[in-house]
């Protein structure tokens, strides 16, 4: 049985091949295929495969997933050309007679107005078009998107976002990564859609508690108006485009597209999710 994780050069890619590993899968039924093999040689060095692949080389694609039985297929990180790859994927995986794709998508993405959801919502529909058995893992948001914002806001006193009251049903990445080796090593999951989520959502109010009291310091909450917000990352550097981008998602919290818990998460891992203070105080501790 040979799994292939394509985005292992990646921060989920590589937890979900270390989580194969810890399930017992040999090192030696495991491919651990990336850009930058140089993120990979730690795995190589436990003997696993590696193999150097573009999403935009079908040869490499091929070559990579030759005699796969299972592609788990990390979503890419490059936001615009995702659907493309994503596809070039699938293709290659019914060349190489893969049995089965697990993807890596987003909540509710074929119905969702999440800015992120329309290239989930193509590969998912080009995934069942495509014919090939496959798991689809709506991941919500990682614990670790806060790690950057919570050491700032330890620093200034301040959590600033235009996300208002809205919450964040966030889990770690190790627990998204652990739900992925489960359904790449255990029956049943052919045709299942999973709503992954941590099991309970945060407030950014509660964020700003949570921080405080992992920090020892004050850390209030700032609610800005989305043109507050845009102005506010203008001004500390942030490039428009990437400006729009986070006052975009944080729109989509207010709107609570990123909020709801189906539990799907800690039922497939069989232990509750992992929560947003435990990794928020080791990445702070660091
Ligand atoms: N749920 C969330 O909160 C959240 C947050 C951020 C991202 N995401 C999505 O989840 C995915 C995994 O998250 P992550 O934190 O592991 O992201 P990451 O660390 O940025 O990893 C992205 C992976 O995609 C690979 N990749 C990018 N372009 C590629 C190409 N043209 N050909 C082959 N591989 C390519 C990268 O390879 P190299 O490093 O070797 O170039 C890397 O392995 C992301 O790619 C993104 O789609 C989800």
């Amino acid at each position: 049985m040979t799994i292939v994780v394509t985005g292992a050069t990646g921060h989920l890619g590589h937890l979900i091949v270390e989580s194969l590993l810890s399930r017992g899968v040999p090192a030696d039924q495991l491919v651990a295929v990336g850009r930058n093999l140089d993120k990979v040689a730690d795995l190589a060095e436990r003997g696993v495969s590696v193999a150097a692949i573009d999403y935009e080389d079908a040869a490499s694609l091929d070559s990579a997933f030759a005699g796969a039985d299972t592609l788990v297929l990390v979503s890419s990180s490059e936001v615009g050309k995702r659907a493309t790859q994503h596809a070039a994927a699938i293709d290659a995986a019914g060349r190489a007679g893969v049995g089965r794709v697990i993807y890596t998508s987003a909540r509710a993405a074929r119905t969702s107005a999440l800015i992120l959801a329309p290239e989930h919502k193509a590969t998912e529909e080009y995934l069942e078009k495509s014919g090939l058995a496959h798991t689809v893992l709506r991941n919500g948001w990682y614990h670790e998107n806060y790690v950057g914002s919570a050491a700032q806001a330890a620093a200034s006193g301040t959590l600033a976002s235009s996300a208002g009251e809205g919450t964040v049903a966030s889990a770690s990445r190790a627990d998204y990564a652990e739900a992925a080796a489960v359904v790449a090593t255990t029956d049943g999951h052919e045709g299942a859609v999973y709503e992954l989520s941590g099991d309970t959502a945060w407030s950014f109010a509660e964020l700003a508690a949570t921080i405080s009291s992992i920090a020892g310091t004050p850390v209030s909450y700032a609610v800005l108006s989305p043109e507050e917000h845009h102005a506010a990352l203008t001004g500390a550097g942030l490039d428009e485009g990437t400006a729009g981008f986070v006052v975009a998602l944080d729109g989509n919290i207010r709107d609570g597209l990123l909020g709801s818990t189906s539990g799907d998460l800690s039922r497939l891992i069989g232990r509750p999710t992992t929560p947003i203070e435990t990794t928020l105080a080791g990445a702070l501790k660091a």
